[in-house]
């Protein structure tokens, strides 16, 4: 039952903390969003998000200095749950997850938490954190005893980005509670806003499920990425087989391919299951593929575009090569481009090519520069283009002009469609265009 004194913390305040803090705020309770960062916290304050979600600004703006405050610390003991949204990468060298934003978070409600409180655990963790690391550091350095004391639980944030406001309230919240007490405080909050809860057999259950569906994703991805790969070298169209293959056909669903798989949450957790397993000493080969397929593919495409401009003799220094799409994925759309393999596609050209030209629909232009790529409108990036790749599949590069665009490009166009927005024939018979797409040379 919601009582008059329920109200949540919710720490940190990025992609997940802040949709799940106005969808709860918009469910009536009275909410404290927390974030270390100064500038997160002024912006949230200005009512302005500082990143693009479909339908969130207007939910800051409604219900922010309302039933939705904003502020760097946690003032008071005010608060009765506490949710822990922080971020847990892995480290970029050894590939094993971090830790410490976790261990702040947790260290940073311990002066306020009290008698009858409830501490939910919502960041993707390796499985075991929450039982032996998060509720050690509470137990050990307050006298407070989880199960008699205070109720706790864990319960995955597997929303999609573009679409996470819908999906809090639509698909199933996987909980993980301590016990039956902690998964009924649990229910009160999520359950006065989502449509459908699972309980699961322990909070260990519920941290292994998000790891094994983002793993699940990641997996299915480096199929459909290999199997396009080996079309390409068999000189077939993957794009042609994978719509014969699915189609009225239940058994499958083979993923589009793709120009690799980015993002921040399938780039590392398949490595938060990997570094579990590696202790334990349990085999995990298919998903150290599935990530190595995912995050060469990109540099295929590379190849394929300095190859194209070999075989046309054209200088790949002097050429202009001109990117769209920044975001890691288009639809739904983000403005998030933590850890896009556009990125890496930059990075990979830009020893070669003196200057490179970048788009994307969602974006800002400050961020795409900020990359090292000159900031171009769709009709300046075309303007005398010898390459022009679309990087993922927003739903205005569906809508092109190619023929028009192809126009004020060099002639003939190395056109690379990585989602296959376009049809091959119709797009070569405007003549000046060389078309691929990932799958399809
Ligand atoms: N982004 C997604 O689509 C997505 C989806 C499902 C799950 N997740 C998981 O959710 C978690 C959060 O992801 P995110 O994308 O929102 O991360 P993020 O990096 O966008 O946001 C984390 C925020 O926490 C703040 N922070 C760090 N330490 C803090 C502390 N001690 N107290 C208060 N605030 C603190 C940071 O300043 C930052 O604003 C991760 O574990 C991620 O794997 C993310």
């Amino acid at each position: 039952m919601t009582t008059d004194r329920d109200r949540i913390c919710v720490l940190g305040m990025g992609f997940i903390g802040l949709t799940l803090a106005t969808t709860i705020s918009e469910a009536g309770f009275d909410v404290l969003g927390v974030d270390v960062s100064q500038n997160v916290i002024d912006s949230l304050r200005r009512k302005e998000c500082y990143f693009f979600e479909p339908g969130l600004n207007e939910l800051v703006e409604r219900f922010g200095g309302k039933n939705l405050q904003f502020s760097t610390g946690i003032p008071d003991r005010s608060c009765n749950y506490y949710i822990i949204c922080v971020g847990t990468p892995v480290d970029q060298e050894t590939k094993r997850p971090r830790l410490d934003y976790i261990r702040n978070a947790t260290h940073s409600i311990l002066p306020y938490l009290k008698k009858g409180d409830t501490v939910i655990l919502r960041s993707t963790v390796p499985m075991g954190v929450s039982r032996n690391f998060v509720l050690k550091i509470i137990e050990g350095e307050t006298d407070l005893k989880a199960g008699r004391d205070f109720y706790f639980g864990f319960v995955p944030e597997r929303t999609v980005e573009g679409n996470a406001l819908y999906e809090q309230k639509h698909i199933p919240q996987i909980i993980g509670a301590l016990d039956d007490a902690s998964a009924e405080r649990i229910e009160t909050i999520f359950g006065k806003f989502n449509d459908k809860r699972i309980r699961v057999p322990d909070i260990e259950h519920a941290e292994i499920c998000k790891i094994i569906d983002n793993t699940y994703r990641d997996v299915t991805f480096a199929y459909a990425n290999q199997m396009a790969m080996i079309c390409e070298e068999l000189g077939l169209d993957f794009h042609a087989v994978r719509q014969a293959c699915n189609n009225d056909y239940a058994r499958n669903k083979i993923p589009a391919p793709s120009p690799g798989v980015g993002g921040a949450c399938l780039t590392k957790d398949p490595y938060i299951l990997i570094d579990l397993c590696r202790k334990l000493n349990i085999n995990t080969e298919l998903i150290n593929a599935a990530r190595g397929i995912n995050e060469a593919i990109v540099f295929n495409l590379g190849k394929k575009i300095l190859n194209r401009l070999t075989a046309l003799g054209r200088n790949i220094y002097s050429s202009k090569i001109f990117i769209m799409g920044f975001a890691f994925k288009g639809e739904p759309e983000t403005s998030d481009c933590r850890f896009s393999t556009t990125i890496d596609l930059i990075n990979y050209l830009k020893p070669f090519c003196s200057e490179l030209f970048g788009y994307d629909a969602v974006v800002s232009k400050p961020e795409i520069e900020s990359y090292g790529v000159i900031y171009s409108s769709v009709e300046d990036g075309f303007e005398g283009a010898d390459v022009v790749v679309i990087m993922n599949s927003h739903k205005s590069h569906s809508k092109l002009d190619i023929k028009g665009l192809a126009g004020r490009s060099n002639n003939p166009l190395i056109f690379i469609d990585c989602w296959k927005l376009y049809d091959k024939k119709e797009i070569q018979s405007y003549g000046n265009i060389i078309y691929s797409s990932v799958g399809l040379y």
